[in-house]
Formats: C-alpha cells, structure tokens, sequence
C-alpha cells in the first residue's frame, strides 16, 4: 500500500492584502517502509504541505491519501496511524523526559501499563536513561530531539512525519539522530522527513523530492538525480567584469552544454571535462581574462537543486550557518 498519495495538493494563503500560493499542485506518492525527505530552502512550502498532510491544516484544493485513508473524511483514522514531530518539537519543559513520554502516551488512548512499557522500550532503545528522568529544560538539543522522535512513536505509528528534524544540531548529534531515523525504518515505519541540508537528504533518504516555491521540482533517489546531470562541470573562477566576455567566446565551443553564472564564477556543464578543460583554458588565457581558480567535479545534490530552480541551496544553507 502507498503510505501517502496527493493529487495536485494546493494550500493558498489569503489575506486582505496578498495571497499567498505556498503549495502548488503537489503530487507524491510515498512507499511504505522508506525514508522520503523533502528538500527545500526556507519558503518552499515544505512545513505547509506537512501540515496539510498530518490533518493540522485543510488543502486550498487538491486530494490527498494518508495510510489508505482520505485525508478530508477520515482524519481521526489518519490521527491514530500517524505520528508527527514539529520544528519547535512538543515536550514540556519543566517535566521530564520520562514524564512526558507518558503523557503523549495517554493522550493517545494508551493503558497506564502500555504507555509504561513503550516509554521503557524508548527509552532503552534511543539511549535515553541517562537523562531521562531529570527536567527537559536541562537538555542538550541533540537530547531534546530525541525526546521529540520518542513521543512521536509512542503510540506506535505507520507513518512518521518529522519537520526539519535536525536543525540547528551539532554534526555528531546528527549522525546519532539519522542512526535512530534509520532504526526506526528498520523497524517498518515510514518516515517522511522536511530538511533544507543536502547531505542529510544524500545519505538518509530513499526517495528525495526537491520543492522550490511551493512547486516539486525534481524527484527520485539521490542517484537517479544526480545521473540527469551526466558529464563534469568546470568551475572557473574569475572577476564578474569578465563574464561577458568569457561567455560569448565559448559560446562557439561545442563541448559546453550548458553555462552557468554564480557570484564568483562561471560554471560548465560538458561531456568529458578532461577532453573540454585544455580547449577552453587557452581560449580564455589569449583573451587576456584572467582566472582565479579552476576546480572539475562530478555532480552533487547541489548541481541537481542549482540546475532545477536556478539557485544554490548550498549557498543558502552557508548564509544561515554564517548569520
Ligand atoms: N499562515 C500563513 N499565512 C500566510 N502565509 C503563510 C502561512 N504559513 C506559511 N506561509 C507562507 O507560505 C510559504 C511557505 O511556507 P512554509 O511551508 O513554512 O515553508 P518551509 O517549511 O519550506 O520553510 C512562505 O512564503 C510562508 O511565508
Ligand atoms: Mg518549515
């Protein structure tokens, strides 16, 4: 069975004095058992259609199907099957981490003795005896966050949804959390995950769908993306006063599939970048343009974001970091 289907999903925010068109036809179609992650810089409409599908937020238009269930006529079935783990996450602070796995527990209908032997299972399984009996307050965030992904499998979903669950996370903090995502797939729950980290959607996810200005972009796994990009790109640096120039003497070299501007460099796209490299360096050095820097890789997750909505998502994510 699909876990999640949508058919042209819309969700328009109106206001006296703007609209705003978050979502945009969305159509996915999430299998059971994997790890699907939506990548998006801020804005993209990822947290919008996450709302629409957990039942938190009705569609503008547009159909959706949540573990074989219509998402506008059964969203108390949807409820029980599925978990889900906010951005901001849901524990309360001044009580512990054991205190509130029980309480997410009851909420949910569980017998005291359930919700005791799942919190136990949680808390064994994710590490948690450490700490879990001391105030939430007193976290790390790494600590925190797991607290969260307990709560959100308290009730033992089908179906996991978790609003960037990563960010703002030390680098080991994150590879320990994508282990316990990875544990829980293993275990047969699907996770549907929102990031705007590239690398985090490269080696978590199964299936990547890339959403820009609340429209899906491209989708498939990390490879299958990377593969529509075929070749090598050459990346040279130089000044911007000098980009003119450079493109219109490539413009006649057949090797150059594509070009590119960045804020510092001008980026190919070609067949075989040693056979293009030793062409086109010559016809830049007799035209007097001088360059910086001359780099050759092989595509990234990146390229692919960069080639499908004309903006680095890369530089976005190191301006936020920098900020
Ligand atoms: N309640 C709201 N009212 C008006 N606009 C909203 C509301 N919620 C989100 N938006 C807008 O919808 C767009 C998508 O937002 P969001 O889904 O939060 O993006 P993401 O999670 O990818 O960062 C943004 O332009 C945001 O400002
Ligand atoms: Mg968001």
């Amino acid at each position: 069975m699909d876990m999640i289907v949508t058919k042209d999903l819309c969700k328009i925010f109106k206001s006296r004095k703007s609209s705003v068109e978050a979502v945009r036809n969305v159509n996915l179609k999430v299998n059971q058992g994997e790890i699907f992650g939506f990548l998006g810089p801020n804005g993209a409409g990822k947290t919008t259609t996450m709302r629409m599908l957990t039942t938190l937020m009705t569609p503008s238009s547009g159909y959706a199907a949540i573990v074989g269930y219509d998402l506008l006529k059964n969203a108390k079935e949807i409820r029980q099957k599925i978990g889900y783990v906010s951005q901001k996450g849901g524990c309360y602070e001044y009580a512990t981490g054991y205190e509130n796995l029980m309480l997410q527990g009851r909420l949910y209908g569980l017998s005291k003795a359930s919700a005791t032997e799942n919190a136990s299972k949680l808390i064994h399984a994710f590490q948690m005896e450490e700490y879990c009996h001391r105030k939430v307050i007193t976290y790390s965030g790494g600590q925190r966050r797991h607290v969260d992904l307990a709560m959100g499998v308290m009730h033992s979903p089908q179906l996991l949804f978790l609003d960037e669950p990563t960010t703002g996370l030390d680098p080991t903090s994150r590879a320990n959390f994508w282990d316990e995502i990875k544990r829980l797939r293993s275990n047969g729950i699907t996770i549907f995950l929102t990031t705007h980290y590239l690398d985090e959607a490269d080696s978590l996810c199964d299936t990547i769908c890339i959403m820009d200005h609340g429209s899906v972009v491209a989708e498939g796994n990390s490879l299958e993306l990377k593969r529509q990009i075929a070749g090598d790109i050459i990346e040279i640096g130089m000044d911007h006063t000098y980009f003119e120039q450079a493109c219109n003497l490539l413009k006649t070299n057949h090797d150059i599939k594509e070009s590119i501007l960045t804020e510092t460099s001008l980026k190919l796209y070609v067949e075989a970048g040693e056979k293009a490299l030793p062409q086109i360096l010559p016809q830049l050095v007799e035209a007097n343009i001088p360059i910086h820097t001359i780099e050759m890789s092989r595509p990234s997750l990146d390229e692919v974001f960069l080639r499908k909505t004309g903006h680095s998502l890369k530089n976005e994510t190191e301006k936020e970091v920098s900020q």
